[in-house]
Protein backbone atom coordinates (compact mmCIF):
# COMPACT_ATOMS: atom_id res chain seq x y z
CA UNK A 1 0.00 0.00 0.00
CA UNK A 2 2.43 2.37 0.71
CA UNK A 3 4.43 1.62 -1.84
CA UNK A 4 2.31 3.44 -4.08
CA UNK A 5 3.13 7.08 -2.50
CA UNK A 6 6.66 6.67 -3.72
CA UNK A 7 5.96 5.76 -7.23
CA UNK A 8 6.63 8.35 -9.96
CA UNK A 9 2.55 9.11 -9.80
CA UNK A 10 2.52 11.36 -6.85
CA UNK A 11 2.84 14.31 -9.46
CA UNK A 12 4.81 16.67 -7.40
CA UNK A 13 8.31 17.98 -9.26
CA UNK A 14 11.31 16.46 -8.66
CA UNK A 15 13.24 17.98 -6.49
CA UNK A 16 10.26 20.25 -4.83
CA UNK A 17 11.78 19.68 -1.09
CA UNK A 18 15.69 19.31 -1.81
CA UNK A 19 17.40 20.20 1.40
CA UNK A 20 14.55 20.21 3.72
CA UNK A 21 14.58 18.56 6.97
CA UNK A 22 11.61 16.74 7.46
CA UNK A 23 10.82 15.70 11.09
CA UNK A 24 7.36 12.80 10.93
CA UNK A 25 5.58 12.08 14.19
CA UNK A 26 3.63 8.56 13.85
CA UNK A 27 5.49 8.16 10.75
CA UNK A 28 5.41 4.59 10.93
CA UNK A 29 1.72 5.30 10.79
CA UNK A 30 -0.17 4.80 7.24
CA UNK A 31 -0.58 8.45 6.66
CA UNK A 32 3.08 9.14 8.23
CA UNK A 33 4.95 6.51 6.09
CA UNK A 34 3.37 7.17 3.03
CA UNK A 35 4.08 11.04 3.54
CA UNK A 36 7.95 10.25 4.55
CA UNK A 37 7.96 8.29 1.20
CA UNK A 38 6.70 10.81 -1.20
CA UNK A 39 8.38 13.42 0.93
CA UNK A 40 12.25 11.35 0.55
CA UNK A 41 11.56 10.87 -3.08
CA UNK A 42 10.99 14.66 -3.65
CA UNK A 43 14.69 15.22 -1.60
CA UNK A 44 13.75 16.20 1.84
CA UNK A 45 15.87 14.33 4.63
CA UNK A 46 13.10 12.69 6.64
CA UNK A 47 13.47 12.20 10.65
CA UNK A 48 10.82 9.46 10.88
CA UNK A 49 9.98 9.08 14.66
CA UNK A 50 7.65 6.44 16.64
CA UNK A 51 6.65 3.87 19.00
CA UNK A 52 6.99 0.84 16.54
CA UNK A 53 10.67 0.14 15.92
CA UNK A 54 10.13 -2.53 12.93
CA UNK A 55 7.32 -1.09 11.29
CA UNK A 56 10.09 2.16 11.30
CA UNK A 57 12.66 -0.14 9.65
CA UNK A 58 10.58 -1.63 7.14
CA UNK A 59 9.73 2.39 6.41
CA UNK A 60 13.15 2.89 6.30
CA UNK A 61 13.94 0.20 4.14
CA UNK A 62 11.37 1.49 1.62
CA UNK A 63 12.82 4.79 1.26
CA UNK A 64 16.72 3.53 0.50
CA UNK A 65 15.18 0.73 -1.83
CA UNK A 66 13.56 3.87 -3.67
CA UNK A 67 17.01 5.17 -4.16
CA UNK A 68 16.57 7.97 -1.84
CA UNK A 69 18.55 8.68 1.29
CA UNK A 70 18.02 6.69 4.13
CA UNK A 71 16.05 8.20 7.01
CA UNK A 72 16.98 9.42 10.64
CA UNK A 73 14.65 6.68 12.31
CA UNK A 74 13.75 7.46 16.04
CA UNK A 75 11.73 5.04 18.41
CA UNK A 76 10.75 6.68 21.17
CA UNK A 77 7.18 7.18 22.93
CA UNK A 78 6.20 10.52 21.53
CA UNK A 79 3.34 10.88 24.38
CA UNK A 80 5.92 11.55 27.19
CA UNK A 81 8.20 14.91 27.53
CA UNK A 82 11.48 12.24 27.32
CA UNK A 83 10.52 10.91 24.01
CA UNK A 84 10.03 14.38 22.42
CA UNK A 85 13.38 15.00 23.74
CA UNK A 86 15.14 11.88 22.18
CA UNK A 87 13.70 12.89 19.00
CA UNK A 88 15.43 16.29 19.47
CA UNK A 89 18.58 15.06 20.48
CA UNK A 90 18.37 12.89 17.42
CA UNK A 91 17.71 15.93 15.24
CA UNK A 92 20.28 18.29 16.29
CA UNK A 93 22.80 15.09 15.90
CA UNK A 94 22.38 15.09 12.47
CA UNK A 95 20.94 18.72 11.07
CA UNK A 96 21.55 21.93 11.72
CA UNK A 97 18.06 23.00 11.44
CA UNK A 98 14.31 22.04 10.56
CA UNK A 99 12.01 23.13 7.79
CA UNK A 100 9.03 20.95 8.06
CA UNK A 101 7.16 19.58 11.00
CA UNK A 102 4.58 16.71 10.30
CA UNK A 103 2.43 15.76 13.47
CA UNK A 104 1.55 12.51 12.25
CA UNK A 105 0.91 10.75 15.66
CA UNK A 106 -2.82 10.74 16.91
CA UNK A 107 -5.09 7.53 17.95
CA UNK A 108 -8.75 7.12 19.24
CA UNK A 109 -6.97 4.61 21.49
CA UNK A 110 -10.04 2.56 20.68
CA UNK A 111 -11.78 4.47 23.84
CA UNK A 112 -15.53 3.92 22.44
CA UNK A 113 -17.81 3.77 25.10
CA UNK A 114 -20.56 5.94 26.99
CA UNK A 115 -19.06 9.37 28.01
CA UNK A 116 -19.83 8.70 31.73
CA UNK A 117 -17.69 5.50 31.69
CA UNK A 118 -14.29 7.58 30.70
CA UNK A 119 -11.60 7.70 33.41
CA UNK A 120 -9.03 9.72 34.25
CA UNK A 121 -6.80 7.75 32.64
CA UNK A 122 -7.92 7.26 29.11
CA UNK A 123 -8.52 11.06 29.30
CA UNK A 124 -5.22 11.34 30.02
CA UNK A 125 -4.14 9.12 27.71
CA UNK A 126 -6.23 10.47 24.56
CA UNK A 127 -4.81 14.16 25.90
CA UNK A 128 -0.99 12.88 25.36
CA UNK A 129 -1.47 10.79 22.31
CA UNK A 130 -3.52 13.34 20.47
CA UNK A 131 -2.91 17.40 21.28
CA UNK A 132 0.11 17.54 24.02
CA UNK A 133 2.91 15.62 22.15
CA UNK A 134 1.64 18.47 19.21
CA UNK A 135 2.50 21.57 21.55
CA UNK A 136 5.76 19.63 22.72
CA UNK A 137 7.23 19.10 18.98
CA UNK A 138 6.10 22.83 18.39
CA UNK A 139 7.83 23.96 20.93
CA UNK A 140 10.85 21.93 20.48
CA UNK A 141 11.20 23.26 16.66
CA UNK A 142 9.47 26.23 16.08
CA UNK A 143 12.90 27.99 17.30
CA UNK A 144 14.94 26.34 14.60
CA UNK A 145 12.49 27.50 12.02
CA UNK A 146 12.43 31.34 13.02
CA UNK A 147 15.62 31.34 12.90
CA UNK A 148 15.32 31.08 9.26
CA UNK A 149 12.47 32.49 8.55
CA UNK A 150 11.05 29.80 6.90
CA UNK A 151 8.71 26.65 8.25
CA UNK A 152 5.57 24.15 7.61
CA UNK A 153 3.80 22.88 10.40
CA UNK A 154 0.92 20.16 9.48
CA UNK A 155 -1.11 18.59 12.43
CA UNK A 156 -3.66 16.32 12.33
CA UNK A 157 -7.59 17.06 13.45
CA UNK A 158 -10.00 14.47 12.53
CA UNK A 159 -13.62 15.02 10.46
CA UNK A 160 -15.07 13.66 13.92
CA UNK A 161 -14.03 16.62 16.13
CA UNK A 162 -15.79 18.77 13.41
CA UNK A 163 -19.02 16.68 13.23
CA UNK A 164 -18.85 14.26 16.25
CA UNK A 165 -18.93 10.91 17.57
CA UNK A 166 -20.93 9.50 19.96
CA UNK A 167 -19.12 7.74 22.42
CA UNK A 168 -15.96 9.51 21.64
CA UNK A 169 -16.51 12.76 22.58
CA UNK A 170 -13.39 13.40 24.38
CA UNK A 171 -11.53 12.45 21.60
CA UNK A 172 -12.68 14.71 19.48
CA UNK A 173 -12.77 16.98 22.20
CA UNK A 174 -8.70 16.78 21.66
CA UNK A 175 -9.24 16.56 17.80
CA UNK A 176 -11.27 19.85 17.75
CA UNK A 177 -8.28 21.60 19.84
CA UNK A 178 -5.90 20.62 17.40
CA UNK A 179 -7.78 22.60 15.10
CA UNK A 180 -7.78 25.78 17.33
CA UNK A 181 -4.39 25.29 17.95
CA UNK A 182 -3.34 25.19 14.92
CA UNK A 183 -5.50 28.44 13.79
CA UNK A 184 -3.81 30.74 16.84
CA UNK A 185 0.25 29.53 16.13
CA UNK A 186 -0.79 29.92 12.36
CA UNK A 187 -1.55 33.59 13.32
CA UNK A 188 1.37 34.20 15.87
CA UNK A 189 4.01 32.17 13.29
CA UNK A 190 3.32 33.67 9.97
CA UNK A 191 4.68 36.83 10.74
CA UNK A 192 7.76 34.54 10.75
CA UNK A 193 7.31 32.84 7.39
CA UNK A 194 6.28 29.48 9.14
CA UNK A 195 2.45 28.33 7.87
CA UNK A 196 1.10 26.21 10.07
CA UNK A 197 -2.13 23.82 9.16
CA UNK A 198 -3.87 20.88 10.04
CA UNK A 199 -5.64 18.00 8.31
CA UNK A 200 -8.99 16.51 9.19
CA UNK A 201 -9.01 12.70 7.61
CA UNK A 202 -11.90 10.17 7.71
CA UNK A 203 -12.35 6.66 6.46
CA UNK A 204 -8.54 6.33 5.36
CA UNK A 205 -6.78 3.02 5.39
CA UNK A 206 -4.67 2.82 8.74
CA UNK A 207 -2.91 0.42 11.46
CA UNK A 208 -5.87 1.69 13.95
CA UNK A 209 -8.45 1.03 11.96
CA UNK A 210 -7.48 -2.25 10.97
CA UNK A 211 -6.99 -0.74 7.40
CA UNK A 212 -10.77 -1.21 6.97
CA UNK A 213 -10.22 -4.80 6.21
CA UNK A 214 -13.54 -6.08 5.89
CA UNK A 215 -15.32 -9.16 4.04
CA UNK A 216 -16.35 -8.27 0.21
CA UNK A 217 -20.11 -8.39 1.34
CA UNK A 218 -19.40 -5.12 3.46
CA UNK A 219 -16.54 -3.81 1.61
CA UNK A 220 -18.28 -3.46 -1.37
CA UNK A 221 -20.65 -1.34 0.17
CA UNK A 222 -18.43 1.33 0.79
CA UNK A 223 -19.76 3.53 -2.09
CA UNK A 224 -22.73 4.27 0.37
CA UNK A 225 -20.98 5.77 3.02
CA UNK A 226 -17.82 6.99 1.34
CA UNK A 227 -18.83 9.20 -1.29
CA UNK A 228 -15.56 9.29 -3.24
CA UNK A 229 -16.99 5.39 -3.76
CA UNK A 230 -13.98 3.71 -1.87
CA UNK A 231 -12.33 4.17 1.45
CA UNK A 232 -9.08 5.95 1.36
CA UNK A 233 -5.11 5.05 0.77
CA UNK A 234 -2.45 6.92 2.77
CA UNK A 235 -1.57 8.19 -0.20
CA UNK A 236 -4.57 10.21 -0.69
CA UNK A 237 -4.00 12.26 2.22
CA UNK A 238 -0.19 12.00 1.85
CA UNK A 239 -0.54 14.16 -1.25
CA UNK A 240 -2.03 16.83 0.69
CA UNK A 241 -0.06 16.87 3.97
CA UNK A 242 3.33 17.24 1.52
CA UNK A 243 1.11 20.33 -0.53
CA UNK A 244 0.77 21.90 2.33
CA UNK A 245 4.22 20.84 3.95
CA UNK A 246 6.46 22.76 1.18
CA UNK A 247 7.06 25.80 -0.38
CA UNK A 248 3.87 25.29 -2.91
CA UNK A 249 1.37 26.27 0.39
CA UNK A 250 2.01 29.79 0.68
CA UNK A 251 -1.74 30.58 1.14
CA UNK A 252 -3.59 28.23 3.22
CA UNK A 253 -2.71 29.59 6.70
CA UNK A 254 -4.30 28.54 10.09
CA UNK A 255 -7.15 26.12 8.40
CA UNK A 256 -7.99 22.68 9.02
CA UNK A 257 -8.13 21.01 5.30
CA UNK A 258 -10.91 18.21 4.90
CA UNK A 259 -9.22 14.69 3.51
CA UNK A 260 -12.38 12.19 3.73
CA UNK A 261 -13.32 11.16 0.46
CA UNK A 262 -16.75 13.55 0.68
CA UNK A 263 -18.18 12.12 3.95
CA UNK A 264 -18.74 15.06 6.44
CA UNK A 265 -20.40 16.81 3.54
CA UNK A 266 -22.70 13.53 3.21
CA UNK A 267 -23.61 12.83 6.32
CA UNK A 268 -22.99 11.69 9.70
CA UNK A 269 -23.36 9.05 12.70
CA UNK A 270 -26.82 6.94 12.65
CA UNK A 271 -28.79 5.60 15.82
CA UNK A 272 -29.46 1.80 15.95
CA UNK A 273 -30.84 -0.06 19.28
CA UNK A 274 -27.39 -1.13 20.35
CA UNK A 275 -24.69 1.13 18.90
CA UNK A 276 -24.21 4.58 16.77
CA UNK A 277 -22.55 3.90 13.47
CA UNK A 278 -21.15 6.10 10.65
CA UNK A 279 -21.62 2.92 8.91
CA UNK A 280 -24.98 1.77 8.91
CA UNK A 281 -25.02 -0.99 6.79
CA UNK A 282 -22.26 -3.15 8.57
CA UNK A 283 -24.18 -3.01 12.20
CA UNK A 284 -25.18 -6.76 10.49
CA UNK A 285 -21.40 -7.96 10.42
CA UNK A 286 -20.66 -6.40 14.12
CA UNK A 287 -23.72 -7.98 16.07
CA UNK A 288 -26.31 -10.02 16.25
CA UNK A 289 -28.83 -9.26 13.93
CA UNK A 290 -32.01 -9.80 16.94
CA UNK A 291 -30.46 -6.90 18.40
CA UNK A 292 -31.48 -4.56 15.60
CA UNK A 293 -34.77 -5.95 15.57
CA UNK A 294 -36.10 -3.16 17.59
CA UNK A 295 -36.08 0.58 17.42
CA UNK A 296 -34.36 3.30 19.69
CA UNK A 297 -36.09 5.01 22.05
CA UNK A 298 -37.42 8.92 20.50
CA UNK A 299 -36.95 12.12 22.73
CA UNK A 300 -39.88 12.68 24.59
N1 LIG B 1 -7.08 6.92 9.21
C1 LIG B 1 -8.15 7.68 9.41
O1 LIG B 1 -9.23 7.49 8.80
C2 LIG B 1 -8.04 8.85 10.37
C3 LIG B 1 -9.24 9.45 10.80
C4 LIG B 1 -9.15 10.54 11.67
C5 LIG B 1 -7.92 11.02 12.07
N2 LIG B 1 -6.76 10.40 11.66
C6 LIG B 1 -5.49 10.93 12.14
O2 LIG B 1 -4.49 10.79 11.15
C7 LIG B 1 -3.19 10.73 11.80
C8 LIG B 1 -2.37 9.61 11.17
O3 LIG B 1 -2.84 8.35 11.65
P1 LIG B 1 -3.07 7.08 10.70
O4 LIG B 1 -4.46 7.14 10.21
O5 LIG B 1 -1.97 6.98 9.70
O6 LIG B 1 -3.01 5.93 11.80
P2 LIG B 1 -1.99 4.71 12.07
O7 LIG B 1 -2.63 3.91 13.15
O8 LIG B 1 -1.69 3.99 10.80
O9 LIG B 1 -0.67 5.42 12.60
C9 LIG B 1 -0.51 5.90 13.92
C10 LIG B 1 0.97 5.74 14.30
O10 LIG B 1 1.21 6.33 15.59
C11 LIG B 1 2.15 5.50 16.25
N3 LIG B 1 2.08 5.72 17.69
C12 LIG B 1 1.06 5.41 18.53
N4 LIG B 1 1.38 5.76 19.80
C13 LIG B 1 2.62 6.28 19.75
C14 LIG B 1 3.48 6.85 20.73
N5 LIG B 1 3.11 6.91 22.02
N6 LIG B 1 4.69 7.31 20.36
C15 LIG B 1 5.07 7.26 19.05
N7 LIG B 1 4.29 6.75 18.07
C16 LIG B 1 3.08 6.27 18.41
C17 LIG B 1 1.72 4.09 15.88
O11 LIG B 1 2.78 3.16 16.13
C18 LIG B 1 1.37 4.26 14.41
O12 LIG B 1 2.51 3.98 13.61
C19 LIG B 1 -3.49 10.56 13.30
O13 LIG B 1 -3.32 11.79 13.96
C20 LIG B 1 -4.95 10.14 13.32
O14 LIG B 1 -5.58 10.52 14.54
C21 LIG B 1 -6.82 9.32 10.82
Amino acid sequence: MNATASQPGHGFAPGLLDGRVAVITGAAGAIGAATAEIMAALGAQVVAADIDAGRLAALADRITSAGAPGPVTVVADLCDARGIGELAAAVSSQHSHVDILINGLGEHLASAAPFERGTDDIWQRLYEVNLLHVFRACREFVPMMKRRRWGRIVNFSSVEGIRAAPNLAVYTAFKRAVDGFTKSLAVELAPEGIVVTAVAVDKTRAFQVNHYDLPEEYARLAPVWVPAGRYGEAADVARLVVFLASPMNTWVVGDTVIADGGTLSAGGWFRTPARWTNQPLLVQYFEDPAANAGRPPAVQ
